[in-house]
């Protein structure tokens, strides 16, 4: 297996760790917190360190770098310069587009293949809807309707509901249509919240008419991740959370019985793969830069309070 560093064992790092060490490619943990990098060390019985410097000492090929976003940058740097090869960045890749640009080519210049931890790509749900979508079984899709709500994540202080969560919706988006929005309108804002915007709505014109919509907030008490597909023929609705997912073709209705799977360790393996085969992975860096920019076109919408026409 791949020698694979995590960075971060925080609130979701701690999830790559089990999942490495499920996948016997974990080999070392990095945490500038002491505590947590030897709790998880110890607990997946692989050495830790506190600085990502201290991880020249390790022969590793790969990392997920699973910090606080607005770090996501100068770690990544430091892995380039310790010739890490593969290293998968935690959505949203970084916190400013000009890093992400900088970033792409830094790897580019080590010969390095970055990813982009935007999981609901491997969510099966999202699978089985693009299937669906693809089969042409309901038509053509008209709408995608995105809901991504939830409380106030509190361990999140770097960056807004925009970039940390409507992001994986944009991605989707994008994913699934397959071309870049010709229109973008949002309203976004903070009710409850001093220091970033803890709403976001989204309205994006993809050509073809396709038109999608995202709901993301960080004020509604009941977790909700859910996607809606009207297409000409059926609507398809999927729960991202439990993987559910219900086809509606006019008086029938139906829903595939599907086991549950982690997105994570569909994603990781996914990672492994392509670093043992020496392949690209996708979703990479074109994929995080196309989704920070329309990010930056929602908050320029939102902020002129008008639509904002992509000339591509
Ligand atoms: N793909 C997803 O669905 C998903 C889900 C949750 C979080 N994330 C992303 O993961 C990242 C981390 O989020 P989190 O919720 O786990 O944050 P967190 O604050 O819970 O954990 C971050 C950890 O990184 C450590 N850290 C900070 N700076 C460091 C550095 N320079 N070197 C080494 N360790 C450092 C902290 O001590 C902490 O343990 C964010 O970018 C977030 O957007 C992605």
């Amino acid at each position: 297996m791949i020698e694979t560093a995590v960075i971060g064992v925080g609130g979701f790092g701690k999830n790559h760790a089990r999942v490495l060490n499920e996948l016997e490619a974990l080999s070392v943990v990095c945490d500038i917190d002491g505590s947590r990098a030897r709790a998880y060390g110890r607990k997946y019985h692989v050495p830790y360190v506190t600085a990502v410097e201290d991880l020249r000492k390790f022969d590793i090929e790969a990392a997920t770098i699973v910090t606080p976003t607005f770090t996501h940058y100068e770690v990544a740097l430091k892995l380039l310069e310790m010739g890490v090869r593969y290293i998968l960045v935690e959505k949203p890749f970084t916190a400013t587009l000009k890093e992400a640009y900088e970033l792409i080519r830094k790897a580019e210049e080590y010969g390095a293949k970055l990813m982009v931890g935007f999981i609901e790509r491997f969510n099966q749900a999202i699978e089985v809807v693009e299937k669906i979508i693809n089969d042409g079984e309901i038509g053509k899709p008209i709408l995608y309707y995105f809901t991504r709500v939830s409380r106030w994540p509190e361990r999140i202080q770097d960056v807004g509901v925009l970039r940390d969560t409507a992001i994986h919706d944009i991605d989707l988006s994008n994913y699934l249509i397959d071309e870049y929005p010709e229109e973008v309108y949002a309203t976004m804002g903070k009710l409850q919240h001093h220091k970033h915007e803890d709403f976001v709505n989204i309205l994006m014109k993809y050509p073809e008419d396709r038109t999608v919509i995202i709901e993301a907030n960080w004020l509604t008490p009941k977790k909700t991740r859910k996607m809606r597909v009207t297409c000409t023929d059926g609507v398809v609705e999927a729960n991202l959370l439990t993987q559910e997912i219900t086809i509606i073709k006019r008086d029938e209705l139906s829903s595939p019985n599907l086991d549950w799977q982690e997105p994570l360790l569909k994603e990781l393996l996914y990672f492994l793969n392509c670093a043992e085969r020496g392949i690209e992975p996708k979703p990479g860096g074109r994929e995080a830069v196309m989704a920070l920019e329309i990010a930056e076109l929602v908050v320029k919408s939102s902020r002129e309070g008008k639509t904002v026409v992509i000339n591509k």
